[in-house]
């Protein structure tokens, strides 16, 4: 059985709160990412951000032994990349990076892809699909449908498209932990008879492969890869079931503006 926390207004205030400061490192951090920058570089200027400016805690530093401040994940990365100082992006890279802020003793957690320069037509299409899927699971989720609708939308677009969904990694209930119930697919499966119920807060993050849908783990005992070696793509976000469809906690200006999402989507 799932133990699902039902998050207080009090407790969505303070994730209010974690949210907009983990969606603000992804917004500062975009103008640095460009060729002959190494991803260290990179997790120093967010690291840096989230202590100095922001007064938070990254999350992921020491989490499980992750010797870094972010996760930052390149081409025929899956996720879990370690920020390295060798590592120099180089033009036509495409990157995630995966950004949690604890603030107050509640996380805030997402992530969005980057390109250095400009993606060649299959990248572009990639990372179009990617985030597609993710907007399309954010305009299905409102109370009373079960979870697992979340990764059959998500799967059923991403594979009609000619893409492949990672399995072995999902999205995950967040609050005064960084990971709790429920898991979030995203691919079809049973889900025990989850019902989505206002006040549960989740992450959506797919992982989606140019190629196969396999993995493997490299031998740091962090970094995904493709098994094929094909790019690979991912974007989360980080929401709360409402009345009547989900607000989106990590929502970016530059998305609200796009006109493809809102901050409250009313999903009826
Ligand atoms: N932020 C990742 C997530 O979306 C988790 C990274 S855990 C770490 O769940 F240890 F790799 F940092
Ligand atoms: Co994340
Ligand atoms: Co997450």
């Amino acid at each position: 059985m799932k133990n699902i926390p039902i998050r207080s207004e009090a407790e969505i205030e303070k994730l209010r709160v974690a949210c907009k400061l983990a969606s603000d490192v992804l917004v500062m951090i975009e103008p640095h990412v460009k060729e002959g920058v190494t991803t260290g570089e990179l997790d120093r200027l967010c690291h840096q951000y989230i202590e100095e400016v922001q007064q938070g805690i990254p999350a992921c530093l020491g989490y499980h032994g992750f010797p870094k401040a972010t996760c930052i994940s390149l081409n025929e990365v899956v996720c879990h990349g370690i920020p390295s100082h060798d590592k120099k992006l180089k033009k036509g890279d495409i990157l995630n990076i995966d950004v949690t802020v604890i603030k107050d003793g509640y996380y805030g957690d997402n992530s969005k892809m980057y390109v250095v320069g400009e993606p060649n037509v299959k990248d572009k299409r990639l990372l179009e699909v990617t985030q597609e899927s993710l907007y399309i699971a954010l305009r299905t989720v409102k109370p009373g449908i079960r979870l697992n609708q979340i990764g059959k939308v998500i799967q059923q677009y991403v594979e009609k498209q000619g893409f492949s969904v990672v399995r072995e990694y999902c999205g995950h209930g967040i609050g005064d932990q960084f990971h709790c119930d429920p898991q979030v697919l995203h691919y079809f499966s049973d889900d025990e008879g989850v019902i989505l119920q206002e006040g549960m807060v989740f992450t959506i993050e797919p992982m989606v492969n140019a190629g196969k849908k396999e993995i493997r783990l490299m031998a740091d005992g962090w970094t995904v890869k493709t098994k094929d070696r094909s790019h690979s793509a991912q974007y989360e976000h980080q929401i709360v079931i409402t009345k009547d469809g989900c607000e989106i906690m990590t929502i970016r200006d530059e998305e609200i503006a796009s006109g493809r999402i809102q901050r409250v989507m009313k999903n009826s």
